[in-house]
């Protein structure tokens, strides 16, 4: 089970670069007028969420992998898992979020601000503080 664990933080680590920087593109994105500009960022911006998609799908598979194969059923008192579960719903709507906006781009119909993905840039950010803690010192 740790070849499991080790090979479920490379899918977290992959997942995260693309929710972490997709965002960040949105924003740059969002203040480009030239033609070319915009088709290069519609590119990078599908390359990212190919990628990304694949550390997603890795890593809730290896998750649930862990899950069942180690973890089942959790131990008593182990509130932390729940709690990590419903932040990971949280990610996944979060990814499904990035697929909307990126397909807003993609058609020149971007309703938002570079501001607003500036702010939408901190929530990954701030899921990933909550889910290492509580993968790690499990303090509930
Ligand atoms: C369906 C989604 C997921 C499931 C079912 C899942 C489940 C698990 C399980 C059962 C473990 C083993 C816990 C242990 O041995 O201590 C684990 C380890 C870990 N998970 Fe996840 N996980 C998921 C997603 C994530 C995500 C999105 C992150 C990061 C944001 C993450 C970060 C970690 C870390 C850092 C560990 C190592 C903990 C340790 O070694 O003590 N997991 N996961």
């Amino acid at each position: 089970m740790l070849w499991i664990k080790a090979f479920h933080i490379f899918f977290v680590v992959s997942w995260f670069a693309g929710l972490l920087y997709l965002p960040r593109l949105f924003v740059y994105h969002s203040d480009i007028t030239d033609e070319a500009g915009h088709r290069r960022f519609c590119t990078m911006e599908k390359r990212l969420f190919s990628i990304m998609t694949i550390g997603g799908i890795g890593t809730l598979l290896s998750g649930l992998w862990l899950l069942f194969g180690w973890w089942w059923p959790p131990p008593e008192g182990s509130h932390w898992l729940g709690l990590k579960l419903l932040l990971v719903l949280v990610l996944i709507g979060f990814h499904l979020a990035c697929w909307r906006w990126l397909r807003h781009f993609a058609a020149a119909h971007n309703p938002h601000p570079a501001r607003y993905f500036r702010l939408v840039n901190e929530i990954p950010a701030l899921i990933l503080l909550a889910i290492v803690i509580l993968a790690i010192v499990k303090p509930f």
